[in-house]
């Protein structure tokens, strides 16, 4: 069995984990935007390259032969590097280009959810760029009425394409009046085309991935991300700093409603996209939910696994990876051969201290225990090994470490402990996971619901 592994960071190097644990021991030939040292470990073949560049991953390919492909980033999902290594006669564990527009376009994700009827988004207008400047003025009139009067000046404006979660901008934090928004939108418009523009809402935010192939669909745990770069969930966003689980799958700001309704809108994204392209969705799809104060709305998808939610769920899987990615490329995926742990992980970034803002850091050195504590896990991100074995920063997260206990408590304990002896210039958050926040995102759900 041999696995070409795509990736980048340490979602990369928890998916080589999955991978490596399964009983069929598969090969992983990984290509790897940069030197992993935690993939490297695990990888038959370590291919050091810019994970864009499809001519080299099809050489690759063809040297290796590999039975499936794991793709993990969106930028080679969004591009079609599924489709690429389909031509090959590869399939992979990641939607086509097509399916991937879940999430590449967050115009069409939209309007696919609309069209099919399922009721779960937000107020939303996708805005066209137009090239008559008459028509031009109109559209931007148009924005304007949307957010003063259907919105009430309370509004999030989206660019409609990749951008690594930084084209979202949201009224009273990023923009501080119309003028702004209005200007913010004309520029994505003019960047990308198309803009979303959408009602603001409150409420508590949580993920929900699940393994996908055509109308099979199957959830995994529940994960909230904390995105701000401070405790207190203070500062710019990043790409996430850290996230947790509970061992009922759930969390605790959430109802059996909630998390049944996120597992429902899942399933009929799935078969929306089968009916809308025709063609079945192999992989993860990754549900970004909002817990308001009369449901749960969709406020994005991703076509992949988060970072850092995979660090979360994949240290927890108990059945055969291996065999999960099988099932979803054969379209036999069955409840049975996907078995979770019933505990609960806590999983803390490791960052340079200047991330996100700046990469003061890069090329520092960093220096982990040697020997990990029993329950814990560290996963390398954009972290590079020198010759002399030695760690360095490199400008973006560094690494995932997670704690797995009975409890949330118990995990975030561990991963509190293990983050507080790494060396070096970086920080994390000491408040993820703590019973203080996760007592402050009940009450934020208690008082919605109460009114
Ligand atoms: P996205 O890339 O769509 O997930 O947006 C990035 C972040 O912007 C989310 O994690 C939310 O914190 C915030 N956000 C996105 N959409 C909304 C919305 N409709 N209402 C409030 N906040 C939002
Ligand atoms: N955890 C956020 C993401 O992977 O997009």
């Amino acid at each position: 069995m041999r696995v070409l592994l795509v990736t980048s960071s340490a979602r990369g190097h928890a998916l080589a984990d999955a991978l490596n644990r399964s009983p069929q021991k598969p090969d992983i030939i990984s290509v790897c935007a940069n030197n992993n040292p935690g993939i490297r470990a695990l990888a038959s073949e370590m291919h050091v390259q810019d994970i864009m560049d499809f001519g080299k991953i099809v050489e690759i390919a063809k040297k290796a032969a590999p039975d499936f492909a794991v793709i993990g980033p969106d930028d080679p999902i969004g591009s079609g590097l599924a489709d690429v290594l389909e031509e090959l006669g590869l399939p992979s564990v990641a939607p086509k280009k097509e399916l991937a527009r879940i999430e590449s376009s967050k115009g069409f994700a939209r309007n696919l959810l609309s069209k099919y009827g399922i009721d779960a988004l937000p107020r939303f207008r996708v805005f066209e760029s137009r090239k008559n400047s008459f028509r031009a003025l109109a559209e931007e009139q148009k924005m304007y009425t949307f957010i003063d009067q259907d919105l009430r000046g309370e509004y999030v404006v989206k660019y409609d394409a990749l951008k690594g979660g930084k084209g979202v901008k949201v009224s009273g934090e990023h923009l501080k009046n119309i003028d702004d928004g209005v200007r913010y939108a004309i520029d994505c418009m003019k960047d990308c085309g198309r803009v979303v523009i959408e009602e603001k809402l409150a409420g508590v935010e949580f993920s929900l991935l699940s393994f996908v192939s055509g109308k099979r669909v199957i959830d995994m745990p529940a994960v909230q991300d904390h995105k701000r770069a401070y405790d207190g969930d203070t500062g710019p966003n990043t790409g996430g700093m850290g996230t947790y689980t509970d061992a009922d799958h759930s969390l605790p700001f959430l109802s059996p409603l909630d998390l049944a309704r996120a597992s429902e809108i899942n399933k009929l994204t799935a078969e929306a996209l089968m009916n809308e392209c025709k063609e079945p969705y192999k992989g993860i799809l990754y549900g970004g939910f909002m817990a308001v104060n009369d449901g749960v709305k969709v406020i994005e998808y991703n076509a992949r696994f988060g970072d850092p939610e995979a660090l979360n769920i994949l240290p927890l899987l108990a059945s055969d990876f291996v065999s999960i990615c099988q099932a979803i490329i054969a379209g036999n995926l069955s409840d049975d051969i996907v078995m979770f742990e019933k505990k609960a992980t806590v999983c803390k970034y490791i960052v340079p201290k200047s991330y996100p803002e700046k990469k003061d850091e890069k090329g520092m050195e960093v220096i982990f225990p040697e020997k990990l504590p029993e329950n814990t896990r560290i996963f390398y991100g954009d972290v590079g090994e020198d010759e002399d074995g030695q760690l360095h920063l490199g400008g973006s997260r560094t690494a995932g470490i997670v704690g797995i206990g009975k409890t949330i408590a118990e995990a975030e304990k561990l991963a509190q402990n293990l983050c507080s002896k790494v060396r070096g210039p970086v920080r994390f958050r000491s408040d993820i996971g703590t019973d203080e926040l996760i007592g402050k995102r009940a009450a934020v759900m208690k008082e919605l619901r109460s009114k």
